[in-house]
Order: structure tokens, then sequence, then C-alpha cells
């Protein structure tokens, strides 16, 4: 096959890429990233040059330019990533959104249906596979904020930990109910992309996953963002109490489950991707202090002082909690991971690329490009 991975500079879609790259030397991969502030191609470094791996610098929302590179490569397969990601920016900034996530979305929508229909076997062995969130669903209610014990076990917590906030949870079948404007544009799109399978016949599939943590995410996010805040001592900002609920899974565990749907999933069906794995930001939070303090060698708990509270974010969605066991039970995914050894490995990995993280917070990052690629 010969795959664009779209957004494949960025945090999740570099781990696509390089499982893709690794697992599958007779597919050619070919990254498609516009590399805005969130791409970084030394994401990638140890997969750059391998034989069946390709980066093209391009927006999605150039249509001429992302239908020629369909026909010049016949290409098969799309798994697209490429979005604005972030809620903060989406609130200061939401045309910006609209643009990517939307306008982006239906330009490669578009090429791949006018690709595909020109070929003789048409959709036959094609899949447009669009990633998109639980933010969707909009906002879960915190019916127990004390914690009770969710009706499933996984693999994701030990026990301690696997507390649910309330008896309900995103599945495939609920009412898109978005309340940012990052959450509205990815609404949007996942509703372009059905109606592109309903319309027209394309072979679509989309999931919704839940927060991601893990290596090379960037440092605008809650986990990367404290973890280089509290090495340098500097203030922890926690929006509101600290009390809004997230489901954290492992990164490469998203990158698994994309890889399995991508090849077995049912064209035209929703999936929920997530790890039963429920965390008050403030509960989280303590983990990461407890765990770069340790791996730092300073007594734990010591940068506790850190925690600043500062004014909410702006329609901050109380509680997000995704049940997967439609995955688990349709296709046989689970969390690799326990969350305690996930969050060891990132804590450690983000220490031990302090080069990675100067890099991204001084800006010097966007010259890899010119370096690696320009004139190539
Ligand atoms: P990210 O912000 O780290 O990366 C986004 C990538 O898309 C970057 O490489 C950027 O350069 C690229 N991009 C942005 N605009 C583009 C454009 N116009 N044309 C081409 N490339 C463009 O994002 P992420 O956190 O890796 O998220 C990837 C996808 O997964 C997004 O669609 C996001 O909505 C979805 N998602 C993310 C999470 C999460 O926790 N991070 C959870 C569920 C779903
Ligand atoms: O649920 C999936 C979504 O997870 C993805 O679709 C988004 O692309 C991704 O960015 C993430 O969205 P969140 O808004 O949940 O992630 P973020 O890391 O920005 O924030 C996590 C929680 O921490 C959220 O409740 C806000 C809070 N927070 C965040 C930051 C950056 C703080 O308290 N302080 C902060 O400085």
């Amino acid at each position: 096959m010969n795959i664009i991975i779209t957004g494949g500079a960025g945090f999740i879609g570099s781990h696509v890429v390089r499982l893709f790259v690794n697992k599958y030397p007779q597919y050619k991969i070919i990254n498609l990233d516009k590399l805005t502030y969130a791409g970084n191609l030394a994401n990638l470094k140890d997969i750059e040059d391998k034989p069946n791996y390709k980066f093209v610098k391009m927006d999605i929302c150039d249509f001429d330019g992302v239908y020629k590179l369909m026909q010049d490569e016949h290409v098969d397969g799309i798994i697209h990533l490429a979005a604005e990601s972030h809620v903060d920016r989406s609130i200061k900034d939401p045309f910006t959104f609209a643009q990517t996530n939307v306008m982006g979305t239906l330009s490669l929508l578009q090429a791949a249906k006018l690709y595909w229909e020109s070929l003789p076997e048409k959709w036959e062995g094609k899949r447009f596979y669009h990633i998109s969130t639980d933010e969707v669903y909009g906002a879960l209610e915190m019916t127990h904020p004390e914690g009770i014990k969710p009706p499933f076990t996984t693999k994701a917590s030990s026990g301690e930990h696997h507390l649910a906030y309330g008896e309900k949870f995103f599945t495939e079948d609920l009412k898109y109910q978005p309340h940012s404007p990052y959450s509205a544009a990815k609404a949007s799109s996942d509703h372009f992309v059905r109606a592109f399978h309903d319309t027209y016949g394309l072979p679509t599939i989309v999931t919704n996953c839940s927060n991601n943590y893990g290596p090379y995410q960037f440092p605008e996010k809650l986990i990367p963002l404290f973890i280089n805040n509290i090495r340098h001592r500097k203030p922890l900002p926690v929006y509101g109490k600290g009390e809004n609920v997230r489901d954290w899974l492992y990164v490469e565990d998203h990158a698994r489950a994309i890889d399995l749907i991508f090849h077995k999933g049912k064209v035209a069906e929703t999936y929920n991707i997530g790890g039963f794995n429920e965390w008050k930001n403030i509960d989280i939070i303590k983990v990461v202090i407890n765990t770069v303090d340790r791996l730092l060698g300073r007594p734990e708990g010591q940068d506790m002082d850190l925690i600043t509270y500062v004014t909410d974010r702006a329609g901050h969605d109380m509680r997000y909690a995704i049940d997967s066991s439609k995955l688990q039970r349709e296709l046989g995914w689970e969390p690799s991971l326990q969350f305690e050894e996930g969050i060891e490995k990132t804590v450690k990995w983000y220490l031990e690329n302090q080069e990675w993280m100067d890099n991204v917070t001084s800006g010097d990052y966007q010259k890899y490009y010119d370096d690696m690629y320009k004139g190539r």
C-alpha cells in the first residue's frame, strides 16, 4: 500500500509514522505535514532515512497539491491526523481551527474521492481513516467526585487509581455536543467524513480517542509543560480547582489501535479508543511532581509548592471518559501499559531528552526542516 499520513511530524502522528515505517517495509509511507509550530521533524530522526519513508511539506488545505500527490504516489490509504490540536489556542484563534480542521479535512476527502473514483477498481482496497477526539461528545457529569470502581477491567490501571467519576461514559452512539472551538471544528470534520461515506460511498473510518501522553508531545499540553516547569522550578498553572477529569492513554497504545483499525476496522464504523484511566488533573499533577522529583534525586514532593491555581479555561469541560469496549470486543485491542509504567516512561523520556525540549522551547526545532530537507 501507499499511505499518506497527515500530521506525521506532530505528537501522535510521529508515533504512527514510526510504527508503520518500521512494521511495514513493503508499504510506502508519505508523511504530509505543513510543519506548523506543532510539527517537528526531529520527532522522526530515527526513521527519516528509511527507504519506505518520504516527507512532503504541504498544507492539507492545498487541494490541488494533495490531489496531485495522490495521483503521483498512487495512494491507497489516508490516515488523517493533521489538525490544530490545542484547546487554549482555539479559544484565542477559532478561524485557524475551522480552516485547518474543517476545510483541510474537506480538501483531503474531495481529493481522495476524485482520485479513487477515477481508478478502475474505485474504492476497492482503499481507506480514508480520520483520527478524531473524545471532545466532540462534550462533557460528562461528575456525579461521583469521590470516585467509583467502573464495571470493567483493563491492564491500563493498577486498581488503586481505577476509579470513574460518574456512571456515564462516551459511547459511539452518543450525540455530538462540542463546547470549544477546537472540538466544534473536529466535530464538523467528523460529520464531513461521514457525509462522504453516506453520499459518495468513500470507504471511511472514524476513531475518537481520549487524552494521549508520552514522548514528543508539544510542551503547551499539560504533561510535558508541567514536567519541564518542575525541572526548572517554574510555577505550574492549574486551571480552576484542578478537579477536571481526563482519561489518559499512552500514545504508543493509540498508535497500535490506529494500526489495527486501519487494517481490520469496518468501513463506515466509529470506534472509541481509551484506557478506562480517569484522573483528576490535580491528582495526575501530584504524580508527575513526585515522579520528576524522584528521578531528579530531589526529595519526593518537594516541588508541590509550584502548584499555582489560575483562572479557569473558558468553557472548561468537566469530565471525559471513554468507553472503548466496542474496540476491545470487536477487534481485541486493549492498552498494553499500566498507567504507572506509562507515566514513569514519559517523565524519564522528557528528562533524558532535554535537548529536544530546549530546541522546542527556544524555537530552534523549526530550523530542522531547512537543514535536513530543503534542496533534497
Ligand atoms: P499536534 O498538534 O501535536 O500535531 C499536529 C500536526 O499537524 C503537526 O505536525 C502540524 O504541523 C500538522 N498540521 C497542522 N495544520 C496542518 C495543515 N494545515 N496541513 C498539514 N499539516 C498540518 O497534534 P496531536 O496531539 O498529535 O493530534 C493529532 C490528531 O489526533 C489531531 O487530529 C487531534 O485532534 C487528534 N487527537 C489528539 C489527542 C491528544 O491527546 N493529543 C487525542 C485524541 C485525538
Ligand atoms: O481528549 C482529547 C484531547 O486531549 C485532544 O483532542 C486534544 O488535542 C488534546 O490537546 C487534549 O485536550 P485537553 O484540553 O484535555 O488537553 P490539555 O493538555 O490542554 O489539558 C489537560 C487538562 O489540564 C485540561 O483539563 C486543562 C488542564 N490544564 C492544561 C494546561 C495546559 C491546566 O490545568 N493547566 C495547563 O497549563
